[in-house]
């Protein structure tokens, strides 16, 4: 029997819009990311995943799906796309896309026809009777309000933003309508799909108030139905016999609930974000670590790691908080100490790195670009910034456009200095192409560890006694993978590491403070 491609893949997240500008709007497109290939494709990555590219009024930005099965003209319309897979598959990577299935766009044709009154169309999406002058229940968008629009005299459910009208998910229509989608874009080649919010798309039957307090709402996510969807796409993929693969975003509430998506007929895999809402802590990385090999592992999956994506803040603004003061595990705000952030995201994701199972990069994160956190508020456009009044700040600061080069009119990502985003006067300090070749950079580093991966074969993970809380070690395969969390250097029996996160010059049996080196067993 053969191993999945997929178990084992490092998979490099782009955020289309930030990537790459190949026609100067301002705005990253495929073609942008066609001209980026060979940089991928020398990175060592197995494959991308591309979030939305279909058409969109952006609300946010491309989670409100207008069309599902078109992309977006200001990306290059089908054409590019066309262009995009056969050159990533030309290089033998794999190209996954992002299916978004709770909810579309109020642009969508048919929540059109349900506005203009059409049945049909309307049991499509959760309309509802208000109570009085009030929406039917007290439910609120994960991006803050109520999670209610009115629309003439009834409310229409929305999760998020009032742009991204929720499905109906007890209407067959709806799943057979997804099905169709996921075929249109597997015959077109696909590779898989990332399932936006997985746990979703089933609501409580009643849809009554939810009492259990802010942020998780077990009324409207996680329902026990929403299983058999992902039996269904299961088959259906499995069908193609081409080992397609779906990996499902699912924030449930402990990891027993999220092995259950992974179970052999379900998704075959899903992000584990344990890891991902840790601050830099020997016995809580260990703790988590374990925690996803045990559990996941028991369902006969293989844990699907990630640090970043472009909904948190980037890991090296995110570990560089020294003293937390507000926002989420996953946005922290407060005083942050930049270099020292930039040494624990390197050694985070070298660790993670030679971790069992596979692992999603975000884009930027291999040259530890650190989050913009000053954006000025009138630049910002996540939904979450606007309909809590800026009380959240939002997701903008780990979007910002990507700077390739250390000058220029937008640092190399397009020919316009007029980038969606605004980027920071710093950014060219990160520029990729500048670490490119250079010894010690981050992007070397990346480079250099996806190498050995590839060249060495996995293996179980076993715990190495190190004598010290803050120092975690393992073997796994031929490699021994040391981390230090504290700052005192720690005296191994190796020789000199295959690689470490430490930018100088690697020393002979010795990890300095703050690093992870990898050794040959
Ligand atoms: C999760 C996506 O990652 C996020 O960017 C989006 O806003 C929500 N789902 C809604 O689609």
């Amino acid at each position: 029997m053969t191993t999945s491609w997929w178990r084992e893949a490092v998979i490099y997240q782009v955020y289309l819009r930030s990537f790459a500008d190949s026609d100067g709007d301002g705005l990253g497109d495929l073609d942008g990311l066609r001209s980026r290939l060979d940089y991928l494709q020398a990175l060592g990555v197995d494959g991308i995943w591309l979030n939305p590219c279909y058409p969109s009024p952006d609300r946010d930005h491309g989670y409100d799906v207008a069309d599902y099965v078109d992309i977006d003209a200001r990306y290059g319309g089908l054409p590019a796309f066309d262009r995009l897979l056969a050159d990533v598959h030309a290089r033998g990577m794999k190209l996954l896309m992002d299916l978004v299935p709770n909810h579309c766009s109020s642009d969508h044709a048919w929540f059109q026809a349900a506005l203009a009154g059409d049945q049909d169309a309307r049991d499509r999406f959760i309309f509802r009777k208000g109570r009085g002058d009030d929406p039917p229940n007290n439910w609120q968008s994960v991006f803050g309000g109520p999670a209610w629009t009115r629309a003439g005299d009834d409310w229409y459910l929305h999760s998020f933003d009032p742009g991204q009208p929720d499905f109906n998910w007890r209407n067959p229509e709806v799943g057979a309508y997804f099905e169709d989608v996921l075929r249109f874009w597997f015959d077109r080649g696909v590779d898989g799909f990332r399932i936006d919010v997985a746990h979703m798309l089933f609501k409580h039957v009643d849809l009554p108030d939810w009492t259990g307090g802010s942020g998780y709402n077990g009324l409207a996510q996680n329902r026990p139905e929403v299983h058999d969807v992902h039996r269904r796409w299961r088959k259906l993929a499995d069908s193609y016999g081409r080992d397609l693969t779906l990996v499902g975003e699912i924030w449930v509430p402990t990891v027993a609930d999220l092995a259950l998506y992974l179970r052999p007929d379900e998704l075959p895999q899903a992000f584990f974000f344990d890891l991902l809402v840790r601050p830099w802590d020997a016995t809580l990385f260990r703790a988590s670590i374990t925690r996803g090999l045990e559990e996941i592992a028991a369902t006969g999956a293989v844990v699907t790691w990630t640090l970043a994506n472009h909904d948190v803040h980037r890991t090296a603004s995110r570990l560089g908080v020294v003293e937390h003061t507000s926002g989420p595990p996953t946005r922290p705000r407060g005083v942050v100490d930049t270099a020292l952030g930039i040494r624990r995201a390197r050694a985070a994701v070298l660790l993670e790195l030679a971790l069992p199972g596979s692992v999603y990069l975000y884009q930027g994160e291999e040259a530890a670009l650190p989050e913009v956190l000053d954006l000025p508020d009138d630049a910002r456009q996540d939904p979450t910034f606007l309909r809590t009044g800026g009380a959240e700040v939002g997701r903008d600061g780990c979007r910002v456009p990507l700077p390739w080069t250390t000058d220029g009119p937008s640092f190399g990502f397009s020919s316009s200095a007029d980038t969606w985003l605004p980027q920071p006067p710093w950014f060219g300090d990160y520029a990729i192409e500048s670490q490119a070749g250079v010894a010690g950079s981050a992007v070397e580093m990346h480079r250099a560890a996806l190498a050995i991966r590839r060249a060495h074969p996995g293996g179980e993970l076993e715990w190495l006694e190190t004598g010290r809380e803050d120092v975690l070690a393992f073997r796994r395969g031929g490699l021994v993978c040391v981390t230090v969390f504290g700052p005192e250097p720690h005296t191994v029996p190796y020789g000199t590491p295959l690689v470490s996160s430490d930018a100088d010059e690697p020393a002979e049996g010795s990890v300095p403070g703050v690093t992870t080196a990898w050794f040959q067993a």
